[in-house]
């Protein structure tokens, strides 16, 4: 059940160029978050819409938050600071599925933030995607307590892996045997991802992100279309079965 909680902001840091962790102290909503669930930010009064923004960490009673300041209300977002209060809905959507034994979390860029929420939750290995060093390196500090091994490609090949994490997926399935797949981030590459999960045969669920205006199943603003037909992001989502969103045939459904 969705509520609003009047959150008190303990930092808001950039911790690389334009991203920001925000931390607030809701013992409640840290309580009831699941791992790909998300919550709607009141920016200020200006703003009529709440802007959605997934759960990164729910440890220790406090909500941790990763964004990117992309427009308006994320800019205004980074100038809040320690002390003041930030109104919160949460938390919404549906979250990751629990597949247990060890699973592996692929994600690209802001995708990682509800991944990282999942692997505080899930035994798992993680696959860090993003542009430039400066862009993974915090990622990689932290998922680096709740994971065993991880994997870090950068496009411009400043550190870690050049390429894509695409790329990488065969060499890290060679080395483990793993029950399911996670993914958030562009749908580029959560396409590749699912169709690799699909091609070995194991369960895939990917985040998906439209613009959203309630984030309660009211508007219809978010619908998408699924073999299921349409479904609401924010209420039936954000979290979905790969195989129901993407129309991909698998190059090899026994591989
Ligand atoms: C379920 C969900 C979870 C999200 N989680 C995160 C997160 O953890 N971290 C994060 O940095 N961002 C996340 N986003 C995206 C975030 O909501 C937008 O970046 C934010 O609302 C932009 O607000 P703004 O006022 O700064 O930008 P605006 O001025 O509204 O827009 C600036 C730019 O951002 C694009 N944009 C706006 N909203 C979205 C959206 N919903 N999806 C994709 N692009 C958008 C616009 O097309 C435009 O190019 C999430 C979105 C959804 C739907
Ligand atoms: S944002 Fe209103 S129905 Fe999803």
């Amino acid at each position: 059940m969705a509520k609003t909680f009047d959150a008190v902001i303990l930092s808001n840091e950039e911790v690389a160029e334009k991203i920001f962790r925000l931390t607030v102290d809701t013992p409640e909503l840290a309580e009831i978050s699941h791992a790909g669930q998300f919550v709607q930010v009141k920016i200020s009064d200006d703003f009529t819409l709440r802007r959605p923004l997934g759960i990164a960490s729910t440890a220790n009673g406090k909500v941790k938050i990763f964004y990117r300041a992309v427009g308006r209300g994320t800019e205004i977002l980074s100038t809040r600071r320690t002390g003041e209060r930030l109104n919160i809905l949460g938390a919404l959507g549906n979250g990751y599925s629990d597949f247990g034994g060890k699973i592996l979390l692929v994600g690209g860029g802001m995708g990682m933030a509800p991944l990282l929420c999942a692997a505080e939750k899930f035994s798992a290995d993680v696959l860090i995607g993003g542009r430039t060093k400066e862009e993974v390196t915090f990622w990689q500090d932290e998922f680096r307590p709740h994971v065993e091994k991880f994997f870090i490609t950068t496009d411009d090949g400043s550190y870690a892996k050049k390429g894509f994490v695409i790329d990488l997926l065969p060499e890290v399935f060679a080395a483990e045997n793993y029950s399911a797949i996670l993914t958030c981030g562009p749908e580029i590459m959560m396409r590749g991802v699912a169709k690799f999960a699909a091609e070995k045969n194991i369960p895939c669920e990917v985040s998906f992100e439209k613009r959203m205006a309630c984030g309660l199943g009211a508007c219809l603003s978010c619908s998408i279309d699924t073999v299921d037909g349409r479904k609401k992001v924010c209420k039936d989502g954000p979290i979905f079965d790969a195989r129901k969103v993407f129309d991909y045939e698998p190059d090899n459904q026994n591989a």
